[in-house]
């Protein structure tokens, strides 16, 4: 061994310098590949080393199956204002063989969305999409007992992967690490996939709980110790309805499954759920042990009134929060894919425990573009994404405008977020009216369809505020009039200082108009187009 003592100081300087140089850059490498950073309250998704927004949409099941159908519709969703799609890719295509692995296909997407300046959240559609085990490759559907299957209550097999066999999940896992390795060693340097949702709307179905003979073992069996501890250590912090469960069988820290929470279907979507997390963290760990992305998991929601068992069981729902976490630490968060109208209850529900928020999946509605600007103001959203969205999305869709809107304001979203000065707002005509308070002022919002327009049945609007200054806001969405009240002691009347339409441009505010006269209604109040998204700056002051 080389002794630095023998060696001449000004060969000692040039090594320390490129010690130095080399630590720099692979510490630099490591800051831009993506990943989760906290600001305050909000987690963001940090990309190329600052945070990134993500205002996307996810492909259909089927469109990523051909580079040539792909071809026409990158520039379209790139011409339509997104940054981001989210892709699946499939397991069946990508290992029809048995550890013969085909990147064809990925290789060709990932170049075009690069190609169109588009990011990409890739989809593992393997072990489970939609409960079901439909893009298993052929020689794992048909080698049923080295691939076994889930069984329902009558012994009859399901097309579900059992959760409980070490050989399904070694073999999900050993493709999802091959997929990382080989997404780290063509896209690394380029970094166009951002993040990674692994498997898709996991969930047992018809029945609550798979009944396969290893199942039935597993239930009989104390619950894990894993699961006991982190119960005890996050006591004060589960989500009331788990701790609530969990309370009714007298906060027991050992016995079997039904013996801690009680004999019934919900216990054994409790059971379901803990082996679904483990064996997706395995899956996960596999993969971010070759290509460290954020990873996530997506959620069929309940349908109101279902019961385990009626809908896709088990699966990363608010209230198995606390077991999901538990179980697989690897996967960084839980998002849902909000289809029913009450988004606002079930983005709520996903906004707790820390647990970082992003909508992977919507539908096509109306409703969209308000909840865009509704999720990202008000919940910190790393971003929004319709489903099928080459289905239906065009130059003159809403979400182009809104999406349009949200990437201007995107630096001052980001800069925000997490800090208490940013907020989103949805008003429908159910709930009109709302009052926000943010710095030094209370913002009443009110539902407007337009000068002398009455408000109709079904309508609703959003809007995001972001406190630019002490009497400064940037308020930006649409069909909202707002008015202003003091939040703080001191002169009692909010007067309009000047109202101001603009845009951005790489995040710096330039004036189109100024606004006054019947645009604030002469000073009383200020108004969001009820025809187009609209960016406004305010300043108030105070008076008696
Ligand atoms: C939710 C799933 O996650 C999607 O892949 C797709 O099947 C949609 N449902 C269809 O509405």
């Amino acid at each position: 061994m080389i002794k630095i003592s023998y060696l001449k100081p000004d060969i000692v300087m040039t090594g320390l310098v490129l010690i130095f140089v080399l630590g720099g850059i692979a510490a630099g490498q490591q800051n831009l590949m993506p990943h989760l950073q906290k600001q305050g309250d909000a987690t963001q998704l940090v990309v190329d080393g600052k945070p990134f927004l993500m205002l996307a949409g996810e492909l259909g099941n089927s469109a990523a199956s051909s580079v040539e159908n792909m071809k026409p519709i990158w520039p379209r969703l790139a011409e339509c204002n997104l940054n981001t799609v989210l892709m699946p890719v499939y397991w069946d295509l990508i290992e029809p063989q048995e550890g013969k692995f085909d990147f064809a296909l990925v290789d060709g997407l990932i170049r075009d969305a690069r190609r169109n300046d588009l990011r990409l959240v890739l989809l593992w559609f393997a072990s489970w999409k939609n409960s079901m085990a439909c893009y298993a490759p052929y020689w794992v559907k048909t080698n049923y007992e080295r691939f076994p299957r889930a069984q329902d209550a009558a012994g009859k097999g399901l097309e579900i992967l059992s959760p409980f066999s070490e050989s399904n999940c070694d073999a999900d896992s050993r493709a999802f690490a091959a997929l990382m390795r080989h997404i780290r060693k063509v896209d690394g340097d380029r970094r166009t996939v951002i993040m990674v949702q692994v498997e898709n709307e996991v969930g047992m179905i018809p029945d609550a709980r798979d009944h396969c003979s290893a199942a039935n073992e597993q239930f009989d069996k104390p619950v894990p110790k894993e699961l006991m501890d982190y119960l005890q250590e996050h006591k004060d912090a589960l989500v009331p309805e788990f701790n609530d469960v969990w309370k009714a069988g007298g906060f027991k820290t050992s016995g079997t499954w039904e013996e801690i929470f009680g004999s019934g279907i919900g216990t054994e979507e409790i059971f379901m759920a803990w082996f679904y997390a483990r064996y997706i963290d395995r899956v996960a760990a596999a993969g971010k042990a070759e290509y460290s992305l954020p990873m996530f998991v997506n959620a069929a929601l309940i349908r109101q009134g279902f019961k385990p068992g009626q809908y896709p069981s088990a699966g990363p729902l608010p209230h198995l929060m606390d077991v999901w976490r538990a179980g697989a630490p690897q996967i960084d968060f839980l998002a849902p894919d909000i289809y029913f109208p009450n988004f606002v209850e079930w983005i709520d529900k996903f906004d707790r425990a820390g647990n970082p928020v992003f909508i992977p999946e919507v539908g096509r509605g109306a409703e969209n573009p308000a909840n865009a600007f509704y999720a990202i103001g008000r919940h910190n959203a790393m971003g929004f994404s319709p489903f099928a969205i080459e289905g239906f999305i065009k130059p003159d869709s809403e979400l182009v405008r809104a999406y349009n809107v949200l990437s201007q304001l995107a630096p001052l979203i980001l800069e925000n977020q997490g800090k208490g000065a940013i907020t989103g707002v949805l008003v429908d005509s159910n709930n009109p009216t709302q009052q926000i308070r943010l710095g030094d002022y209370k913002l009443n919002v009110k539902l407007d369809a337009g000068w002398g327009k009455p408000v109709t049945p079904g309508m609703l609007a959003g809007s995001i505020i972001i406190s630019i200054g002490p009497d400064e806001y940037i308020i930006a969405g649409k069909s909202q009039v707002i008015t202003f009240e003091p939040n703080t002691a001191g002169d009692p009347i909010v007067g309009i200082a000047s109202i101001q339409r603009g845009h951005f441009v790489k995040g710096r505010w330039i004036t189109d108009l100024y606004l006054n006269g019947d645009e604030s209604h002469q000073g009383r109040h200020l108004r969001l187009s009820p025809d187009w998204y609209d960016i406004q700056r305010i300043k108030l002051y105070r008076y008696r």
